[in-house]
């Protein structure tokens, strides 16, 4: 289980985050939602060691990261999908998966069979392996974007914004993908814009506004879609 205590970060002086705490719990998929410049992306860097927590604390299964460097924490099965669909563009599909397997790149015979597990499940990499991953479309490179994290064989996915600027047909089908994936018990922290994808997929969903949760329930709990709007777009201050 991921924990976060009263997170405090920013750039330089300036505070982004003014006390965050949320839990994902392990094999759980919750979803942060909030609109431009509310710190969404500056969370998941403070998670993965991107970004220094200036002030309270990242807790992985019960213990203290904030001093483990950003590759350590990839061995603790963290692993960030950034946003904007970012894959080598010169390089090929196949390429671009080898190297999110990097840091264990002498286990040959594991990384084959990673990379034969991505292309089940990812048909579409497999026909595309020799393309430059810069002439796949925004859901083909979403789709390799995640194809990288898994090769790093992560426990917990970090999604930043994945159906950003994807046509409603792509966002289904990414939302499978998650959905899938969810069953092998890979645990998720996915940041959203799209609050009907969130909603769909996710079991609790957190708002943040101005770097504070403004609010935070269970999907389960039935969230009056009135109410998230209102707190998503403004007007109220706390949950
Ligand atoms: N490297 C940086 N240096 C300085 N300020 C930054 C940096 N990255 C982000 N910021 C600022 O921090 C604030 C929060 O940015 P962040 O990227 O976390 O927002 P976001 O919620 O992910 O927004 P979006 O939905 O547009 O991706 C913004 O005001 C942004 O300009
Ligand atoms: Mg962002």
């Amino acid at each position: 289980m991921l924990k976060l205590n009263d997170i405090v970060a920013g750039y330089g002086r300036t505070r982004i985050l003014h006390g965050v705490s949320l839990e994902v719990p392990q094999g759980g998929l919750v979803a942060l939602l909030g609109g431009n410049g509310t710190g969404k992306s500056t969370l998941l860097k403070t998670i993965v060691g991107l970004v220094r927590a200036q002030e309270g604390s990242v807790e992985l299964a019960g213990r203290n990261i904030n001093d483990v460097p950003t590759e350590n924490r990839a061995t603790l099965g963290l692993s960030l999908v950034p946003q904007g669909k970012e894959v080598f563009a010169a390089m090929s599909v196949h390429e671009n998966l080898l190297m999110g397997a990097y840091h264990r790149r002498a286990d040959k015979a594991g990384i084959a069979d990673d990379i034969e597990s991505v292309y089940q499940r990812f048909k579409r990499l497999r026909e595309r392996r020799q393309v430059p991953a810069g002439m796949l479309s925004g859901g083909e490179r979403q789709m390799l974007s995640i194809g990288r994290s898994l090769m790093a064989r992560p426990s917990m996915l970090l999604l930043d914004e994945p159906s950003a600027a994807l046509a409603p047909k792509v966002v289904e089908e990414i939302a499978d993908h998650i959905l899938a994936l969810r069953q092998t018990g890979l645990t998720f922290l996915l940041v959203e814009q799209n609050v009907g994808m969130a909603l769909d997929i996710a079991d609790h969903i957190h708002v943040i506004r101005g770097g504070r949760i403004a609010y935070q329930r269970e999907v389960g709990d039935g969230i009056a879609m009135e109410e998230l709007r209102e707190f998503y777009l403004g007007g109220k201050e706390h949950a």
